[in-house]
Order: C-alpha cells, then sequence, then structure tokens
C-alpha cells in the first residue's frame, strides 16, 4: 500500500507506466482505454510526440527564471491566447483553483479601483466546482468539501442554474460580479442553458457587475470550441481555464479584458511559478494542434459519433443508463444502476472514465481520440452493461 501519502483520494489499484494515444498501459501489463484523461486534462492524448518534443526542448534550454524577467514563451502563448478569444491579456498560474483565486481577486479590484470598492460579492450557482482554496471553496459552497476547514470566505451567493429570477433577486448594491461554469463537471454534467449565459450577460450590463465564466475544465477545446462560453454567442469578462491548458503540464491561466486587467499594476498579484518557460511551451506545443484548421470539428465529430451511441445504448439498457448529458467531448452518462457499479464494470472492460454527482459517468477522452477509439469505448460500455445486468440478475435471484 502507499503509505506514505496523505490518505486524502480514493484511488483505484492500477498504477500506469506509460501512455500512447487515448491508452494506458500498466505496470503489470494491461492496457486500458483513457475515457477520463486524468479529469479532462491529457488533452493532446498520452506521449503526443509534438509535445513531448516542446517539454523536452525546453527544459534543455531554460526551465524557470520567475517573472523578475520577461518569458517569451508566455508573451506568445498570451498573444495566441489574447488573438482567439474575448480577451486583452492573461495571466498564467499553475492550476484551476488558482486561476479562480486571480479570477475572484481580479473582480473585486476592479470595482473597488472603478469607483466601486464596496462591489465585493460575487454569485455562484449550486453545483458549481471552482476549487480548493478557501475562498474558492467559498464559491463552490458545497459543505461536503468545507467541512471541518473553519470560517467560510465572506462574499459569495448561491443560486440555482439557468433560473435568471434567483439571480436577478439576489443582486445587490454589494455584488461585483457573477461566476459559471458553462458546463457544469462536477455535479453532473450540467450545461447551462444559451439563453440564461445571454441572460446573465444582460444582467451583468444592466447593474454594472463583471461575468466570469469558469472554463477550468470546459475550456481548450473540450467542448468543440475553443472555450465554451462561444456556444452562446456571448463574450464574458474575465475567464479561467486550466485542465487541458498544457496537455498534462500543470498550468492554469485568467484571460480578461483591459478594462479589469488595468488595475492589476505590478506587484498586485503573482506567483513564483506561473507562466514560466517550460509551462507555456507546453501550451503553445498544445495550442499549436488544437488550433490546426480541422481540429476542433473533429472534436465536434467525435462528440457527434458518441452521442448516438450512447442514445442508442440508453435505449438498449435503459435498467443501466437514463440518457445522456454534454456538450462535445465534455460528456455524461446518466446511470440507472449505480454509477460506481458501471464504472467499475466498465474498467473490467478496459475502460477507464470519472465518475460526477448525480449519478453520473463522467467520459472524457482525450481532444485528439480516434473514430475507432471511440468506436472501442461503445463496445466497451456495452459489454460493461451486459455485465452489469448478468451480475444484478444474479443478486435479484439469490435475493429471491
Ligand atoms: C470547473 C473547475 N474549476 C476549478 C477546478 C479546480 O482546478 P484544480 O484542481 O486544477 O485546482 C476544477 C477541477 O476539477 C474544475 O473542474
Amino acid at each position: 500500500m502507499i503509505s506514505a501519502l496523505m490518505p486524502n483520494y480514493n484511488r483505484a489499484d492500477l498504477a500506469f507506466e506509460r501512455g500512447e494515444g487515448a491508452w494506458l498501459y500498466t505496470v503489470d501489463g494491461r492496457r486500458f482505454l483513457d475515457f477520463g484523461s486524468g479529469i479532462a486534462t491529457s488533452s493532446v492524448g498520452h506521449n503526443n510526440p509534438h509535445l513531448v518534443a516542446a517539454i523536452a526542448q525546453q527544459a534543455q534550454r531554460v526551465m524557470h527564471v520567475s517573472n523578475l524577467y520577461r518569458v517569451p514563451q508566455a508573451e506568445r502563448l498570451a498573444e495566441r491566447l489574447v488573438a482567439n478569444s474575448f480577451a486583452d491579456s492573461a495571466f498564467f498560474c499553475n492550476s484551476g483553483a488558482e486561476a479562480n483565486e486571480g479570477l475572484i481577486k481580479m473582480i473585486r479590484r476592479a470595482q473597488a479601483k472603478s469607483g466601486h470598492p464596496g462591489r465585493t460579492r460575487i454569485i455562484c450557482f449550486n453545483g458549481a466546482f471552482h476549487g480548493r482554496t478557501l475562498a474558492t471553496l467559498s464559491a463552490t459552497g458545497n459543505p461536503k468539501y468545507l467541512d471541518g476547514f473553519g470560517p467560510r470566505v465572506e462574499g459569495f451567493d448561491h443560486v440555482p442554474l439557468n433560473n435568471m429570477n434567483a439571480v436577478r433577486d439576489v443582486i445587490s448594491a454589494e455584488t461585483a460580479g457573477i461566476l459559471i461554469e458553462p458546463v457544469q463537471g462536477e455535479s453532473g454534467i450540467h450545461v447551462a442553458d444559451f439563453r440564461f449565459m445571454r441572460e446573465l450577460r444582460a444582467a451583468c450590463d444592466e447593474y454594472g457587475l463583471f461575468l466570469g465564466v469558469d472554463e477550468v475544465q470546459c475550456g481548450m477545446g473540450r467542448t468543440g470550441r475553443l472555450f465554451a462560453y462561444e456556444w452562446s454567442e456571448i463574450t464574458p469578462d474575465i475567464l479561467s481555464t486550466a485542465k487541458g491548458i498544457a496537455g498534462g503540464f500543470p498550468m492554469g491561466a485568467v484571460l480578461t479584458t483591459e478594462t479589469i486587467a488595468k488595475h492589476m499594476t505590478p506587484g498586485s498579484h503573482g506567483t513564483t511559478f506561473g507562466g514560466g518557460p517550460l509551462a507555456c511551451a507546453a501550451a503553445n506545443a498544445v495550442l499549436d494542434i488544437v488550433l490546426a484548421p480541422g481540429f476542433l470539428e473533429g472534436v465536434r465529430a467525435r462528440a457527434a459519433q458518441l452521442d448516438e451511441g450512447f442514445d442508442r445504448l440508453s435505449a438498449t439498457y435503459p435498467d443501466i443508463f437514463a440518457g445522456r448529458r454534454g456538450l462535445g467531448l465534455l460528456l455524461g452518462l446518466k446511470c440507472k444502476a449505480d454509477v460506481a457499479l458501471v464504472q467499475d464494470a466498465a474498467m473490467h472492460e478496459g475502460m477507464l472514465s470519472v465518475t460526477a454527482g448525480d449519478n453520473v459517468l463522467r467520459l472524457l477522452p482525450p481532444l485528439t481520440v480516434t473514430q475507432a477509439d471511440c468506436s472501442q469505448a461503445l463496445t466497451m460500455l456495452e459489454g460493461a452493461a451486459r455485465r452489469l445486468r448478468a451480475h444484478m440478475a444474479a443478486q435479484a435471484e439469490t435475493v429471491a
């Protein structure tokens, strides 16, 4: 057992020694189709030659210099992200929670420095997940994650998703902004209605609030657009992203407009590691792949293939599956059977997945997943459904 590690994770008894595309190989020689991607992070697959070469080459030159100096790799990455989004500037950090922590600070500071120091509260949504730092836990609001960690950080109001009356009811003179995941991942793959996103934008404009989108999980091509907000045709004021941005190399980013960024004067915020040459070389390599002509169309094509297959599975195994959810390759299969049993049955078939709230199986293949991989995933899920059906029938017989 791995006794020297803190017991804060529930780990499956699998140890991988290498990966290739959407496949992972264990130390003892078994192979698994990775439809979890390290929780939506191995965006360009395992052992991607372009990403590996970029990291290796950068590591041989210089890995770390700090933000005391110019970092050309970061300048290039920022320019590319700005050119492909609503944003005017980028801040780089090391994780999703850190990106959201920065986003919250930037919203508050921009309000304070533009004459509204009393505007400090941020409206968040039930079922959201924004991270594990003290502020992002309070933004998340889930009592299970807050248990035992003392007083909450003040300043977050929670309302139901897709309910504009609830949002408008909670807006006050102290409200600084709204923070929403365009697709909630952790709580069960809940897509915010595109119309709701537009109504949030309108409310922000009406009251002088900043609209923040948490695209830590759903950004960087995951939904078949570079950013998920694009689907609803709105322009946010600020965006956080992480996970897939550097294909597995730890990194986070905040993208925002000049209106907010101009208040982040030297010394107002920072990080030792954030935006270093190595992480930015990795992220530039990922962007080479994700921004290549036709790539995002490919993501949407794979998503359509899986959507169709999931509909078929739900119709054939209504005792196991109750329909699909999601956008692009951020997919959920709502389960009738216990999702932990479905995940386990899929693992026995050779497929890795992630569970989410609401008894949903989360399926997040690398964005580079092939048509053949997706066909195989559907066959494995069918095998899992049959295996589980047989198991449930045997159990019913034992009880009778
Ligand atoms: C939407 C969202 N925001 C923030 C986070 C936190 O990111 P990290 O675990 O990199 O701190 C996550 C992680 O799952 C997430 O899904």
